[in-house]
């Protein structure tokens, strides 16, 4: 097949980029970033190199020139398709392996978002951040956006006065035309990162250092100060680091994710920064892609969960060896609930549960949701509870081995894994079945049924103080709305769950909360939806609060006044939300 990636233009019989060399200047006036890529490549599958087309991804790019061998190079720019963007066709000159191409950024490009001083936590200075996963690389730069390619880069980023750039990769320091960075392993462009502001570093591990704003700097480091024992389990389990450096970086509060798995540089909500490491475990998960993910990487976003189910099992393996299996299930078993409360969502489109996907023509932002991560991760618990876990982690191993900076289909994975672990588990059904099977495995322990025993009654005071914030988000998260307004009203009086520091126990209260019609719950989720971006916040908050007459409204004037905030993937996402909601066609068990 020629376009093997339903994300991507590339057609695979031309040549790969191998190197980018990029040279970019942020101007944060006109939100723009101006830039030449020079893309070096060798010849692709047919073995044919110049001449002939080169088809490369771009979005809202304003292409300014195009060089092969130092002389113009013709090329035609395709029409705009509204999820994959525009085909940039490069003629190659006989014998060129490379080419240098001259463009500029729009303002609306889905990667960056510019950040005002006021969308900072400091206040002071702009930022400027990118988020390429799932396909917006191609709205940074024109490339081969498809994880089927890999390429090792160097980076020239010039930055205004005052403001420090990091990218996914080595920094070489500040040099004359700005920050300079070398990345030599090969990765796949949804890996390409950058950040720019007003950045302090501290080191807090032998190969760590943690980056974010002056005011956050110290929190930072001591919320995240067990990153080196993370690595350190992780390489155990999964064998060496082959990165180099592992850094972290605290992205202003309307960074969409909880953490993104940048090479070097893994990128992190300053939602995390709870005072007491009980959010941790996303850096653990961020860690464990440096393996599952970076190095052996899904063939497309149609096998993402190769991506993320196998990620979130070693989340969960590094965990239990640093805090017990017991509390690891309390967060299995919240992740369980988030799966539990995606498959309702998407009851009306089955075929998004499904961990093997047909993207073909879907903006797979909006069609992400938890089924990629929490069923891939129970897959994978269901084959290693049947053939036993010191097996399973063997065969985990050698498939890390196997596809080392490469990239694999599910269909590639799965066959791995019947092959030595065969009758283990229907992994046919498991790869292309909807929902969950009958068989997923269960989450338990101790503490999780001490939880659970809790059920839909208001746990007792001397319980509930004893309770950590895992438990409290396993209790929450089992609150089957409409809850009565007493228990609501009782449990907020006495544990002020609506004034919660904590936000992943805000969520889950202000979700359960919003959902039974708990009035006092309205004002904090809007504060909430104002002050982060983070779209695990976002996604349920605006769906309940679309999801009721009352405040149907109410979520709609919301997001007018806030999307100017988000970062533009966040407002593609909920504005599909909201938009199915507005249209009155929400899913049906939304509210359930
Ligand atoms: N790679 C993902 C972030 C992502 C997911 C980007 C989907 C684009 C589309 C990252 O590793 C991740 O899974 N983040 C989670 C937290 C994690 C601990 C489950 C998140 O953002 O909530
Ligand atoms: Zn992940």
């Amino acid at each position: 097949m020629a376009r093997p990636d339903p994300h991507s233009f590339r057609d695979d019989t031309q040549p790969v980029v191998e190197h980018l060399s990029w040279t970019a200047r942020a101007d944060f006036g006109a939100r723009t970033l101006d830039a030449v890529a020079e893309l070096r490549l060798r010849p692709g599958g047919a073995g044919r190199s110049a001449p002939g087309p080169l088809d490369l991804d771009t979005r809202d790019l304003a292409i300014t020139s195009v060089t092969a061998g130092g002389a113009d190079a013709a090329f035609e720019l395709g029409p705009a398709d509204p999820v994959m963007g525009s085909r940039l066709r490069i003629t190659l000159p006989a014998a060129a392996n490379a080419v240098r191409i001259g463009y500029r950024t729009s303002p609306r490009s889905t990667a960056l978002q510019w950040c005002t001083p006021e969308q900072t936590a400091d206040g002071t200075h702009p930022f400027l951040y990118s988020q390429c996963q799932t396909i917006h690389a191609r709205s940074m730069l024109p490339i081969q956006d498809t994880p089927a390619v890999r390429f090792s880069y160097d980076a020239t980023l010039q930055v205004p006065a005052g403001l420090t750039a990091l990218m996914s990769a080595s920094s070489a320091g500040p040099g004359d035309g700005g920050f300079r960075f070398r990345q030599q392993q090969t990765i796949p462009a949804y890996l390409l990162a950058l950040a720019a502001g007003r950045l302090e570093g501290r080191e807090i591990g032998p190969r760590s250092t943690v980056w974010a704003e002056p005011s956050r700097l110290a929190a930072a480091a001591w919320e995240f100060a067990g990153v080196e024992h993370m690595l350190a389990t992780a390489e155990e389990l999964l064998g060496p680091y082959a990165w180099g450096r592992a850094d972290l970086l605290v992205l202003p509060p309307s960074y969409p994710y909880g953490g993104m798995e940048n090479p070097q540089l893994i990128f992190l909500t300053p939602t995390l920064i709870a005072g007491d490491r009980s959010l941790v475990t996303v850096v653990a998960h961020e860690i464990a892609h440096a393996w599952t993910g970076n190095l052996v990487t899904a063939a497309s976003l149609d096998h993402f969960w190769v991506n993320e189910g196998f990620t979130v099992f070693a989340e969960h393996e590094i965990t239990a060896r640093i805090i017990g299996r017991d509390l690891t299930e309390l967060q299995a078993a919240v992740g369980r609930a988030d799966l539990e409360a995606d498959l309702r969502y998407l009851a009306g489109q089955p075929e998004l549960t499904r961990l093997r996907l047909d993207l073909r023509g879907i903006d797979p932002d909006v069609a992400s949701s938890h089924v990629a991560l929490e069923k891939g991760y129970l897959f994978l618990r269901a084959i290693a509870e049947s053939a036993g876990a010191a097996r399973f982690l063997g065969v985990l191993r050698d498939f890390l081995a196997a596809f080392r900076f490469r990239s694999v289909t599910g269909e590639e994975a799965v066959a791995f894994f019947r092959e030595r672990l065969p009758g283990a588990v229907d992994y046919g059904e498991w790869l292309h079945g909807t929902g969950l099977p009958a068989g997923a495995p269960a989450v338990t322990s101790p503490l999780l049924d001490a939880v659970r025993a809790v059920g839909q009654a208001a746990p007792a005071p001397d319980v509930a103080a004893a309770w950590s914030a895992d438990e409290w988000q396993v209790y929450l998260a089992g609150l089957q709305p409409p809850v009565p307004a007493g228990l609501l009203a009782g449990l907020d009086e006495r544990y002020r769950l609506t004034a919660s520091a904590n936000p992943e126990i805000l969520r889950l209260w202000l979700t359960a909360a919003l959902r039974s019609g708990y009035r006092p719950a309205v004002p904090a989720a809007v504060e909430l939806l104002g002050r982060v971006g983070r779209l695990k916040f976002l996604k349920p908050l605006y769906d309940a609060l679309a999801g009721s007459p009352d405040t149907r409204v109410l979520a709609l004037e919301c997001f007018e006044r806030y999307r100017g905030r988000y970062h533009p993937i966040a407002v593609t996402v909920i504005g599909a939300r909201l938009g199915e909601a507005a249209r009155g066609d929400a899913r049906p068990g939304q509210d359930g």
